[in-house]
């Protein structure tokens, strides 16, 4: 039994909270640290965010211990895995300390607000002894791994087109608006986009350039950036990240991707399922695997802990360079022009 202390019991930790509840035959939680008492005692009433349950409620903790300062957590003996779910100016310092402390890490996306601030963590991982995981929950987003596999395989053929979209409203719902604030939370570009980013890496490999607009309004935070990821000519890929939508447009994340012989597409706000359409003329939609990408992030690092395993389906190497993506958009867009990715 892998014993769990949670640090964040805000819109992300209630989330990976309720996930563990699904997973007790492998994992327990034992600590619950959160800088506020009321969540950390499990009044989640209040807590709101862009995807899933959308209210907090009352919870019972059971033997579940309250925690107010988050070293208690990283030193307690007792603990075999931290799992980091603040905002994410925190995440490094927190990250590198359970690390160094002999913890199994997993850490909420981004890694780091700067790719110079993913050095020391991806330095701690790669030195440490024990797992260390960046919950990148796309790369296990059932529709997502659909996309992954037909890519691999060719069935559709090549792909020639691909627009990654992740639009929201202003979030509206972090504690204080830290998220509002680019010092704590790096704008839609770091807080939302560095999804796709991470996907595009994960599924394409780094671009040869990228050439990307954007602007800011938010406390100078960037809202919306639009990219161009050039591989080679015969393929097109288009990620678009914002949240400057009004309140009513809520959230959405989806895809389209052009192959050779179908166009399968995914938006979630449709509230549709994923769909196949043949170029033959044919609609499909497939079989998902069960359960979200937040289950399945956290069931598959709990799985390499057991088994001894480095997760090799997101690796801290490959979140720094999430973040290293968004940095070089985000330069492209300041500079006007396209910049070179190494
Ligand atoms: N994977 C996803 O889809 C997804 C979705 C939302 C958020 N996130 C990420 O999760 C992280 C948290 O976001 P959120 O939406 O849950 O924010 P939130 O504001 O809802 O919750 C953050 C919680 O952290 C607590 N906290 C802050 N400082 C602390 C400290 N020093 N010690 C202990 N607790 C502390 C706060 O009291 C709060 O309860 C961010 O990095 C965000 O990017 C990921």
């Amino acid at each position: 039994m892998i014993r769990v202390g949670l640090i964040g019991a805000g819109f992300i930790g209630r989330n990976h909270f309720n996930q563990y509840q699904e997973l007790t035959d492998r994992a327990k939680i034992v600590a619950l640290c959160d800088a506020v008492e009321a969540r950390r005692t499990g009044d989640w009433s209040g807590i709101g965010g862009n995807i899933g349950d959308a209210q907090g409620s009352r919870r019972d903790l059971g033997d579940i211990r309250p925690v107010a300062d988050w070293r208690e957590i990283v030193g307690d003996p007792g603990i075999d895995m931290v799992d980091i779910c603040v905002p994410t100016g925190m995440h490094p310092e927190m990250t590198v300390a359970a690390l160094n402390a002999g913890k199994h890490v997993l850490c909420e996306k981004p890694m780091a607000l700067t790719a110079e601030a993913c050095a020391p963590v991806l330095a701690a991982a790669e030195k440490a002894a024990t797992k260390c995981m960046i919950a990148q929950c796309i790369r296990f987003w059932p529709e997502y791994v659909f996309l992954k596999q037909v890519f691999d395989d060719k069935r559709f053929g090549a792909l020639k087109a691909l627009h990654l979209r992740r639009q929201a409203a202003t979030p509206t719902y972090t504690l204080n608006n830290w998220a509002l604030d680019p010092a704590l939370s790096g704008g839609a570009i770091l807080d939302l986009h560095v999804h796709d980013t991470d996907f595009a890496l994960f599924l394409l490999g780094k671009p040869k350039s990228v050439c990307a607009q954007m602007y800011k309004q938010l406390n100078g935070s960037v809202d919306r950036v639009s990219a161009l990821w050039h591989y080679n000519p015969d393929l097109i890929v288009h990620i678009e990240g914002c949240w400057d939508w009004p309140a009513a447009f809520g959230f959405n994340m989806g895809f389209s991707a052009i192959f050779e012989k179908a166009a399968v597409l995914f938006d979630i706000s449709s509230g549709k399922p994923l769909t196949v359409l043949r170029s033959d003329g044919g609609t499909e939609t497939p079989a998902m695997l069960p359960k979200d990408g937040y289950f399945r992030e956290i069931e598959y690092f709990l799985d390499c802990i057991a088994k001894n395993q480095t997760p090799k389906i997101s690796t801290p190497r490959e979140s720094r360079d999430a973040v290293a993506m968004a940095t070089a958009e985000q330069r492209s867009a300041e500079l006007g022009q396209p910049v070179e990715i190494q």
